[in-house]
């Protein structure tokens, strides 16, 4: 732990000197259990060469959600990618009644949320979208708030209702 906390340290310092930048590459978005819902669309779209979003839909079956749990796995590769520093669930149904329980969860919850029709507290009476995510934002957050290396990455997110996985999202990333 303390040689981790070193590492991040040392990292932190290196990016204080260079500047970073974020990209999207690739997403991805797979049902699991196409009786709980469906990917609509999820896309990533270049408007010019500092404008660059994602956008998505998911259309979720059997309103509403009264439970919702995401788990965020986050993968770095190397040779082929490895799980990277964090794996979090966040309970997207708590989240909003007590949003400082975990700050790294709500790191990654909140780097979608504020694009998305999800910023409020269960139950969910609607489909999930996610509007036009810049891409800066999350370069924002990556160079600024949460110091990350450089390298190619790769975000799992695993979507359950109620303890049953239903959907998984994959956003690929490379941060230069
Ligand atoms: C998304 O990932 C799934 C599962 O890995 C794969 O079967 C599917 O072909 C991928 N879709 C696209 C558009 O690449
Ligand atoms: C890129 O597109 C956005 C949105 O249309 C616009 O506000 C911005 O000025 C454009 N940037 C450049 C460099 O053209
Ligand atoms: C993430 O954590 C969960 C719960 O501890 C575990 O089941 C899962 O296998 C982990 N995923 C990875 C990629 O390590
Ligand atoms: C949720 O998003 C809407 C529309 O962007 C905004 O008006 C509202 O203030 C947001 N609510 C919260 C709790 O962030």
């Amino acid at each position: 732990m303390a040689h981790r906390m070193s590492y991040r340290m040392l990292i932190f310092v290196i990016l204080l000197l260079i500047q970073c930048r974020f990209e999207f590459t690739n997403v991805n978005c797979t049902s699991l259990n196409k009786k709980f819902g469906e990917c609509e669309y999820l896309y990533l779209k270049s408007v010019n060469r500092t404008y660059k979003y994602l956008s998505g839909k998911f259309k979720l079956y059997q309103l509403p959600v009264k439970a919702l749990d995401v788990n965020f796995v986050l993968l770095k590769r190397f040779n082929g990618y490895k799980p990277f520093l964090y794996n979090v669930t966040v309970n997207a149904c708590k989240l909003f009644v007590n949003p400082k329980s975990s700050p790294v969860a709500k790191f990654f919850y909140d780097s979608f949320l504020t694009f998305s029709n999800m910023n409020h507290s269960c139950p969910y009476n609607h489909d999930i979208i996610i509007d036009k995510l810049p891409a800066d934002f999350i370069n924002h957050r990556l160079t600024q708030l949460l110091p990350f290396p450089h390298g190619d990455y790769l975000v799992e997110a695993y979507w359950s209702r109620s303890g049953s996985l239903f959907a998984m999202v994959r956003v690929y990333g490379s941060l230069s």
